[in-house]
């Protein structure tokens, strides 16, 4: 069964869908950081943003779009947090990032967008204990899953298949009853608008499952 991980990245009121949301199995809470650099939206301060953590009671999955990750890990380091991801598109050394998260015993990921090869995660694959592979260009909730992701998948999965590591296959992004099809080979859904606009949270979260 899949793990369905939540964001509140278009919820119109985050403490309220937060605390609906404990009423479900949903498996995490999906925290989507954005810096206004690596792309163009920029999300509410750690001084804001940890006060999640009073609504919730489930895991943080922390999504870093941002130019520099080394800023924002040891904020996120101190929540509930499960993992925390990067993009494997930046400049600043990658390696350097994942370990820092690693010193706080937090699990660490990469995550993908579609016009970047999966063979850029390749020398990054030792650190790793998820992949987001992003259904959608990062910056936005609610955009239109792109189809040909669904390749992507499976190259990654192929990929993943000949390494001796358990790393987890996260898709990020335009996640519906409709385009789950092309997320077979995940082991965990990012889901935003799909959920949060609907009433009936669990019954749209156990419609992915
Ligand atoms: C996109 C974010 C996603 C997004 C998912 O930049 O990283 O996590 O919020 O939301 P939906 O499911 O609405 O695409
Ligand atoms: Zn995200």
């Amino acid at each position: 069964m899949k793990k369905i991980s939540v964001s509140f990245l278009s919820s119109k009121n985050i403490p309220k869908d937060l605390m609906k949301l404990n009423q479900t199995d949903a498996d995490y809470i999906h925290v989507d950081i954005m810096d206004g650099k690596f792309v163009k939206r920029k999300t509410m301060p750690f001084s804001e943003m940890k006060h999640i953590s009073d609504f919730t009671q489930k895991r943080l999955d922390v999504h870093l779009m941002v130019e520099k990750p080394s800023d924002y890990i040891p904020l996120y380091a101190e929540l509930n947090t499960e993992y925390i991801t990067l993009h494997v598109e930046l400049e600043e050394d990658i390696i350097a990032d994942l370990e820092q998260i690693k010193q706080y015993s937090i699990k660490c990921g990469l995550a993908i967008n579609p016009d970047t090869k999966v063979s850029s995660l390749i020398p990054y694959l030792p650190y790793l204990d998820e992949v987001i592979v992003m259904g959608v260009v990062p910056g936005e909730g609610g955009q239109a899953f792109i189809p040909k992701v669904g390749d992507k998948i499976k190259e990654l999965k192929a990929l993943l298949s000949s390494y001796p590591f358990s790393i987890m296959i996260n898709v990020d992004g335009g996640i519906t009853d409709d385009t789950k099809k092309y997320c077979e080979d995940a082991d965990i859904l990012t889901v935003g608008s799909y959920i949060t606009n609907a009433e009936d949270f669990q019954e749209k979260i156990s419609s992915l499952r």
